[in-house]
């Protein structure tokens, strides 16, 4: 110990240290060390990382409010007298953090048993297998050690991109990291860029009573998805009064004089007047303070590691996974990446991730959840296609629950007799599809034929079976569509 605001300490030795304890840095400990890899993850925040804290976790739980929500508005329906419901803000983000903290603890308790060591603070590479832990204490005294190891994983994730002229205060203007703490929920909002998160935030603030107007750049809302997919949400969000306004450019906003809204201006001249602007317009790499540069680890011009299809970056030694490398930004494929790094510091053979198989969810309502090509991406591929869509409007299990907005759309390879082949994509919307995408997801990526799906049974009632339908149609022969 000396005097000085900084005390300078040597750490521990490790066979992999993980610079980030969010989905791709915990993958890699515990896979690692379920491996028999002595491993150390640094985390400045919480282990759990944005999917936990700020992100898929308790982005699905507030959607889950929502959707006792709606049930609950529609019990009558069922013969259940429940009376109006009303919404106690604050008993939902208290349950939204129960689950966030049970979770959590769950987490620290795996890698304690797995031993994994945590250790608190700032990591930043040091150059030949090192480590930087920098932490400061209330008074703001900052600790460092340094650590080494064989190998180090950079699994140091996102942060919200933001937008000129919406300087982010928290009260006006949140992302999704400001979003989960709200105090209280606007009547109004406007959600600026209609993907995953804008849709999800839209479809959750509509569903609980704010009047939600989204504002997104590109012609269509959800533009990675399947046009039919996607115009499903759209319908779906307009019958709910959910406005959407695509091909806009959104302009900047004019805060009231009493701070109580804020006026945005978008497209030709158009004006709309909300309590509160939702900023979701894409995550970019976090990748200040790790001391990338200097030890020599490239990074794209988009700021995103550059990696190869091992995970290793520019610098022998170092490799690099989850939403800080320019993939899939999903907590399923930080996950992936974060096991493939450690079989390749194990030196096993990798074989590399196929990231055109990976499965889709999104949890606004109604769900998305798809794996693998649309007509469009199948047929750029050099693939010539069949398609069938079936509607959840015929599936019992769908009628039953009195949700049957959506579809299930299979792409098939054609066949010279016109019936499908290999199985090339699978896109859902519609109840619990997130739940439902599994078989799809399978078919895909072992490459199923329609014949060899169709061959197998699906229990009724359930709204799988409209998957199974749907592909059985590309045989030239259906059931009940
Ligand atoms: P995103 O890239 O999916 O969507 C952002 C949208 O904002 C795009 O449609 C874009 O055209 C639009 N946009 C960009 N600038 C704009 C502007 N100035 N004005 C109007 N619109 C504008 O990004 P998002 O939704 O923020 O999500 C970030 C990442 O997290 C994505 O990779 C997403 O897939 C992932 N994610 C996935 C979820 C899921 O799978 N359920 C849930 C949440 C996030």
């Amino acid at each position: 110990m000396t005097d000085a605001a900084t005390d300078v300490a040597v750490g521990g030795t490790h066979d992999v240290i993980v610079v980030g304890g969010g989905p791709g840095g915990y993958a890699a400990a515990l896979y690692g060390a379920s491996a028999g890899l002595d491993v150390a993850v640094v985390e400045k925040h919480k282990v759990g990382g944005t999917c936990l804290h700020a992100g898929c976790i308790p982005a699905k739980e507030l959607l889950e409010a929502a959707s006792v929500y709606r049930t609950v508005s529609r019990a009558g329906e069922f013969g259940v007298a429940a009376g109006e419901p009303s919404l106690d803000w604050s008993a939902v983000l208290r349950r939204k953090q129960q689950v966030i903290d049970k979770m959590m603890s769950g987490l620290s308790s795996l890698l304690g048993q797995r031993k994994v060591t945590v250790y608190a603070g700032s990591g930043s590479l040091g150059g030949s297998g090192t480590v930087e832990v920098s932490d400061a204490d209330e008074s703001g005294r900052t600790a460092t050690r340094t650590l080494s190891a064989g190998a180090i994983i950079v699994a140091s994730g996102s942060v919200p991109r933001t937008i000129a002229g919406f300087d982010v205060d928290g009260e006006l203007v949140v992302t999704s990291d400001e979003l989960f703490k709200i105090g209280r929920l606007p009547e109004s909002a406007a959600v600026v860029g209609g993907g995953a998160i804008g849709c999800e935030f839209a479809s959750m603030l509509g569903d609980l009573g704010a009047k939600v107007t989204v504002l997104e750049a590109l012609p269509s809302i959800l533009a990675g998805c399947d046009r039919e997919v996607a115009n499903t949400v759209r319908r779906s969000f307009r019958k709910r009064g959910i406005d959407v306004h695509t091909d806009v450019a959104v302009h900047g906003h004019q805060p009231l004089p009493d701070r109580s809204g804020t006026v945005v201006s978008f497209g030709d001249g158009k004006q709309v007047g909300v309590e509160m602007v939702v900023v979701a317009v894409g995550r970019r790499p976090r990748t200040e303070a790790l001391g990338l540069e200097d030890a020599g680890v490239e990074t794209d011009e988009r700021g995103f590691v550059t990696v190869d299809q091992r995970c290793r970056t520019t610098v022998a030694g170092v490799w690099a996974v989850g939403d800080v490398v320019n993939s899939p930004q999903l907590a399923h494929t930080a996950f992936a990446e974060g096991m493939l790094a450690v079989r390749d510091i194990k030196g096993e053979a990798v074989e590399p991730i196929d990231y055109s198989g990976t499965p889709w969810c999104i949890y606004s309502h109604p769900e998305v959840a798809f794996a693998g090509h649309t007509e469009q991406s199948a047929g750029d591929a050099g693939f010539e296609v069949v398609t069938s869509v079936h509607r959840f409007m015929a599936n019992g299990r769908a009628q039953i629950l009195g949700d049957t907005e959506g579809l299930v759309k299979v792409i098939a390879e054609k066949q010279p007799d016109g019936t499908g082949g290999r199985i090339l994509g699978v896109h859902m919307a519609g109840p619990w599809v997130t739940e439902q995408l599994g078989q799809a997801y399978l078919a895909v990526n072992w490459e199923a034929t329609v014949n060899e799906v169709a061959g197998l049974i699906q229990p009724h009632p359930t709204m799988s079976e409209l998957f199974g339908e749907t592909v059985m149609s590309l045989t030239g022969r259906s059931l009940h569509g």
